[in-house]
């Protein structure tokens, strides 16, 4: 049988601000959602020419959408200080535990990143080395952090858009704010299901790491091997 360890992955605190985030963040979409009916005026397409509204109706029956607007904002203004809290104490742990030199991007982030994704792709073997994260990863959840503090801070501009009238105007006036907030959440919908998906491919270790904390890692045998083979050639001057 092959020789294991128990290497320790992700701390307590940063586990617990991932978990606390994931169901905070599904209640803010769905009761971002239920707001957006009320006045859904995005769309994909240019001049008469329309390729994809938000949302079609047919999305917003089977979701059972329509009629909810109080409920969906009762919802997004309670949930909103749940995910800002969080998230500030996750950037604060981030910064005084020193954990963010393993996730934000260094100097050769960029072009690792790119043979990240070759490999990825089956077009390149093999992987620049990595500590924790590697490139794809670090640029991909420093992103999202900071596609979460712009979510609060336009979120907060359309919310009090005549208190924060300098914020609002900052973001470039109210229309362009809450387009920048909605376009941020059309990110983090595409960022989970990314997210998702190298998940399920990175498989049941990596998963139990955000879960338990660590990981079980196999010894190569030529690492083994050798200790085992020197315990049994010392006996014989043992005894
Ligand atoms: C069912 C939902 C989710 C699952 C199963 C999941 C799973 C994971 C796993 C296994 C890791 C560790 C990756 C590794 O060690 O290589 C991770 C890290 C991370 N995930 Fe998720 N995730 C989920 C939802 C989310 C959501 C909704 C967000 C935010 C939008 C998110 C943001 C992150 C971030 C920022 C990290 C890095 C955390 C750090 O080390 O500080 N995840 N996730």
């Amino acid at each position: 049988m092959p020789n294991k360890k128990i290497i320790k992955k992700h701390p307590l605190a940063i586990r617990w601000f991932h978990w606390i985030n994931f169901p905070v963040l599904a209640i803010m979409i769905w009761s971002g959602l239920l707001i957006y009916w009320a006045n859904d005026v995005y769309r994909l397409g240019w001049g008469d020419k329309t390729i994809l509204k938000f949302f079609p109706d047919s999305f917003n029956k089977a979701l059972n959408i329509p009629f909810r607007l109080a409920e969906g904002m009762s919802l997004h203004f309670v949930f909103m200080w749940l995910f800002a809290i969080n998230g500030l104490l996750y950037v604060l742990y981030l910064l005084f535990s020193k954990e963010y030199k393993l996730i934000f991007p260094n100097k050769s982030s960029l072009k690792e990143a790119w043979q990240v994704l070759l490999h990825d792709l089956r077009i390149k073997k093999g992987l620049p080395p990595q500590k924790k994260y590697n490139a794809a990863q670090r640029i991909a959840y420093t992103g999202v952090i900071i596609m979460g503090l712009g979510s609060l801070v336009t979120g907060l501009a359309i919310y009090k858009p005549v208190q924060l009238y300098w914020l609002c105007a900052g973001l470039g006036g109210y229309e362009w704010a809450r387009a920048e907030h909605f376009i941020l959440t059309i990110l983090f919908s595409l960022f989970f299901v990314v997210h998702i998906v190298q998940v399920i491919i990175a498989g049941w270790n990596n998963f139990r790491g955000m879960v338990a904390g660590f990981e079980v890692e196999s010894i190569p045998p030529a690492i083994a091997e050798p200790e085992e083979e020197a315990v049994a050639n010392t006996a014989p001057l043992n005894t």
